[in-house]
């Protein structure tokens, strides 16, 4: 790794308090008022409808940093031992965003992260680039994915599609009367029991995979919960409970028991976003998941999602099965 890669211009780092591999980038102001006044002229919709300009946004986001933010933010998921950053902003007041909407402005400054670190993938639920979706006290969805009053457990995301998922970016965009509700974080290499199931005779066994309605995916995906090892030989997973389907008596108590042993887990961690802050993670190095809410009538989460891949792993080979 050249010295390069570690400049940091226009934003701090700093190492969360709670877990040292979880970094915390702070953009400054002038970093974010620079960013604002060059895309201000370009709305959501124009993201939307045109690819390429969510390289330019991404582009100009580089640019405020002397080119520094893409390559620490691609070194930093990559990079096993840390593989997780939560980026925020030193202000987001009106002057420093420009005049741009608030909510606008996120789902910009979000699109110009995936953008430096990869290409997102075509989400099934929103046929977007990107997802939003609310949490309130009442819910009546088809999965734990927007009911407040349950833990939503520690898993990988895209176990259910046929493509990679290196990567999900994780936004919080407003938040009203929410007490509760942290993400869950666990490195695969901080889970006590990884080496018990690793070694398992199941761990590299093809299981089925399903989603409910909601998801549209309208097919099955084969692949194990130990995906095939990065070149330092060490493990990486796509796991979640709700969805993978086993066919079997012996697969069946491998991901009981699987599943009990990521929820005890004491390493497992809470983390607080805060609005307009953004969580990146190794998807399949980290397991994330969601703390319960606090039951309250008018409680309003809005969140957005993207996942997709790393460059070299874009276009008709990010295919998990081939
Ligand atoms: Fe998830």
């Amino acid at each position: 790794m050249t010295s390069t890669n570690n400049l940091s211009i226009g934003f701090k780092v700093s190492q969360h308090k709670k877990n040292q591999r979880l970094q915390v980038i702070t953009l400054s102001q002038k970093t974010v008022k620079t960013f604002s006044e060059k895309i201000s002229q370009y709305n959501v919709q124009s993201i939307e409808y045109k690819p390429f300009l969510r390289f330019y946004i991404a582009n100009s986001l580089n640019q405020a940093t002397k080119n520094t933010l893409g390559n620490y933010l691609l070194k930093t998921i990559k990079d096993r031992s840390t593989g997780a950053v939560i980026l925020e902003c030193e202000s987001m007041d009106d002057p420093s965003i420009n005049g741009i909407d608030f909510i606008d402005f996120n789902i910009l400054l979000s699109t110009a992260i995936s953008h430096l670190i990869g290409v997102p993938n075509l989400d099934s639920m929103s046929g977007k680039f990107y997802a939003r979706f609310s949490v309130t006290n009442e819910d009546n969805s088809d999965s734990y994915l927007r009911q407040a009053h349950r833990r939503m457990e520690l898993h990988n995301d895209g176990t259910y599609v046929k493509e990679l998922t290196d990567w999900v970016i994780m936004q919080k965009i407003l938040e009203v009367n929410v007490e509760g509700g942290d993400s869950l974080l666990l490195h695969v290499d901080d889970w006590q029991d990884l080496d018990k199931f690793y070694q398992h005779p199941l761990a590299k066994e093809n299981l089925q995979w399903g989603s409910p309605a909601s998801k549209n995916v309208g097919y099955k995906t084969y692949h194990p919960i130990f995906l095939d090892e990065q070149v330092e030989g060490q493990p990486r997973m796509s796991f979640i409970d709700q969805f993978v389907e086993p066919l079997n008596m012996d697969q069946g108590l491998y991901l009981y028991e699987m599943g009990e042993s990521l929820e005890s887990e004491a390493n497992t961690f809470n983390v607080k976003l805060l609005e307009g802050s953004i969580l990146i993670i190794n998807n399949y190095i980290w397991l994330h998941g969601r703390d319960k809410f606090i039951a309250h009538q008018n409680l309003h989460r809005e969140l957005l999602r993207q996942r997709g891949v790393f460059v070299e792993n874009t276009g008709y080979e990010n295919n998990k099965n081939v």
